[in-house]
């Protein structure tokens, strides 16, 4: 079986992201607080968000790795908000990545500490490592912070919990899935744009609209798969939205629209990568993972 041009990519991406995460990890003292951070880091997620962060940096005519150090840091600031998304107090899910969660595998209190260890590795390594101007590195830490923060993931998993046994409208919904999910994948372009040295201007805000469509749609289909999806090869329990009584695109749409609706956004995302020429085929085929995946 031949290998086309964007797997062969994603391949090479992906080893180099898995290296500098442990190496990362390594820095950390050894202890049960490591154990714990290594095994959600090592457990193998798809690695989406640092791999849209070095591909939306190569479009701009930089070495890919020169956003290694962003690439890294959403992916810390990303397992961590599983760890802490599957704690009993939160979704209560046992599997995660295909083995039992962290609070499973160790326990509570050493879960919300890996989550909350993780989180703060992330702006450690933001703040210190890699090539920046200060200019560069502070417009970086701010945009992980809002992404992550009280305005951004943690505000859109408040709401997440909140609407639990309760129908919202399709507005409602939908600014949920921008919070808890668009905005860490918003983030992961903007941080390889700006990684690249843009910071300002009408690119930034072209990738910010790509980024919102992405994770929007990333999210849609994450509903769907927990409908339609097999546990094994999610990693994750099939049902679980269904178990909460969450307020989900196939429950308020049903399965079709939502499928439909998948598709009409993955549409507009592509057309709004057909400014960038040959140079985007890595993060054209990372949009279509994002949304046609079945895992
Ligand atoms: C899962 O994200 C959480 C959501 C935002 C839906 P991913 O599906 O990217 O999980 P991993 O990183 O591959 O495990
Ligand atoms: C979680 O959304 C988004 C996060 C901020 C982690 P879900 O609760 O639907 O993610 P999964 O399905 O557990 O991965
Ligand atoms: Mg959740
Ligand atoms: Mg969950
Ligand atoms: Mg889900």
């Amino acid at each position: 079986m031949t290998t086309s041009p964007s797997e062969h990519w994603q391949t090479d991406a992906r080893q180099t992201i898995d290296q500098a995460l442990r190496q990362c990890l390594d820095q950390v003292p050894p202890s049960r607080l490591r154990d714990a951070m290594h095994y959600s880091i090592a457990a193998g997620g798809k690695c989406l968000r640092p791999m849209l962060c070095l591909a939306t940096c190569g479009m701009f005519h930089q070495p890919q790795e020169t956003a290694l150090v962003p690439a890294c840091a959403i992916e810390l600031l990303h397992t961590y908000s599983l760890i802490h998304d599957d704690l009993p107090a939160m979704d209560n899910d046992d599997l995660r990545r295909g083995k039992p969660s962290c609070h499973k595998a160790f326990d509570d209190a050493t879960a919300i500490l890996a989550g909350d260890a993780l989180q703060a590795l992330a702006f450690e390594l933001l703040s210190t490592d890699g090539d920046f101007t200060d200019k560069q590195r502070l417009i970086m830490l701010r945009t992980l912070a809002q992404a992550a923060g009280p305005s951004g993931m943690v505000a859109g998993q408040m709401q997440d919990i909140l609407a639990e046994g309760k129908t919202l409208n399709i507005a409602e919904l939908t600014e949920i899935h921008r919070l808890k999910t668009g905005r860490l994948i918003q983030a992961s372009l903007l941080l390889g744009l700006q990684a690249a040295g843009i910071t300002e201007g009408g690119t930034l805000a072209k990738m910010e609209q790509l980024g919102a469509l992405v994770g929007l749609a990333f999210q849609v289909q994450d509903d769907i798969l927990d409908v339609i999806g097999d546990t094994d090869q999610l990693g994750k329990q099939k049902g679980a939205d269904a178990a909460l009584n969450k307020s989900t695109f196939p429950a308020l749409l049903g399965l079709k629209e939502s499928q439909r609706y998948v598709l009409q956004l993955h549409q507009q995302a592509q057309t709004r990568l057909d400014d960038f020429g040959k140079e985007a085929f890595p993060l054209r085929s990372l949009v279509d993972i994002a949304i046609h995946r079945t895992f």
